[in-house]
């Protein structure tokens, strides 16, 4: 059986404080012993993520940074190590989101590159991949997301995969309000597990955990969770109000 997750991406929100105050109401709503049911990772902006977590401590909310650099150390200006987001509490980091494939050009060898450094330091990657609206007008779909875990999962060996996530996300229903449905998104998910059966193997396929993200919110996610293949989500926009998130976490119970 696969425990679900409940994955928070802040994006570029909320300051020192005001993160400091979600966080506290977070923790309140979330009650104890959830997260020995459910996986509950909530990622703020880098700067905000060592006083997350100091609130965060033995609550079973866990942290995560959403993005690192490939690089180990060196003359990077603007850039955040995986060693970094460890030493401030992370366990894991989200890869390869639209938004930086989009803003920042991050390309699938990049997030590849990433993939990689993440796992050599023990921080587990939420790889992110997902079509964009033409790409699916097109029916080209499957094509892309095939050629983004290929690519992105390259390297990866038997061992490594069993510490990665993937989330799909398509672009035109990342903070549009347009949901997939959730029969449209069990099938990419279910396109995505066959696909890691015959690069890994079928029982890694049987327990990789595959998020859905976009638009997801407290009225679509239990529908979006009761899939097959959906083991929980990565939450935007909804993951910013303590009360939707909560109430997110608590519908995978
Ligand atoms: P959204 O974002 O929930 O605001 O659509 C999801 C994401 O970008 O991870």
């Amino acid at each position: 059986m696969r425990k679900k997750l409940v994955a928070g991406n802040w994006k570029m929100n909320k300051t020192l404080l005001e993160s400091n105050a979600l966080l506290y109401d977070i923790q309140k709503l979330i009650e104890y012993g959830v997260t020995d049911k459910v996986s509950v990772i909530v990622c703020p902006p880098f700067i905000n993520l060592y006083s997350a977590s100091e609130i965060l401590k033995n609550t079973g909310v866990k942290l995560g940074g959403q993005n690192i650099y490939y690089k180990d150390e060196g003359a990077y200006t603007g850039e955040i190590s995986a060693s970094m987001l460890k030493s401030v509490g992370c366990e894991f980091v989200i890869l390869g989101h639209s938004e930086r494939r989009q803003y920042f050009k991050e390309t699938n060898e990049i997030i590849n590159n990433k993939t990689k450094t993440a796992l050599k330091n023990g921080l587990t990657p939420i790889v992110c991949v997902g079509e964009t609206l033409e790409q699916r007008e097109k029916n080209i779909h499957f094509q892309i997301i095939e050629e983004q875990i290929r690519i992105c999962l390259t390297g990866t060996d038997n061992e490594n995969i069993n510490k990665v996530i993937i989330a799909y996300e398509p672009v035109w229903a990342i903070g549009t309000g347009k949901t997939a449905t959730p029969e449209q998104a069990n099938e990419i998910h279910i396109f995505i597990r066959k696909l890691i059966s015959d690069i890994f193997s079928k029982d890694i396929s049987d327990n990789i955990l595959i998020l859905y993200g976009g638009s997801v919110n407290d009225k679509n996610a239990r529908e979006l969770f009761g899939m097959s293949d959906i083991d929980g989500g990565l939450i935007g926009g909804a993951s910013l109000k303590a009360e939707s998130f909560s109430n997110i976490v608590k519908s995978t119970l």
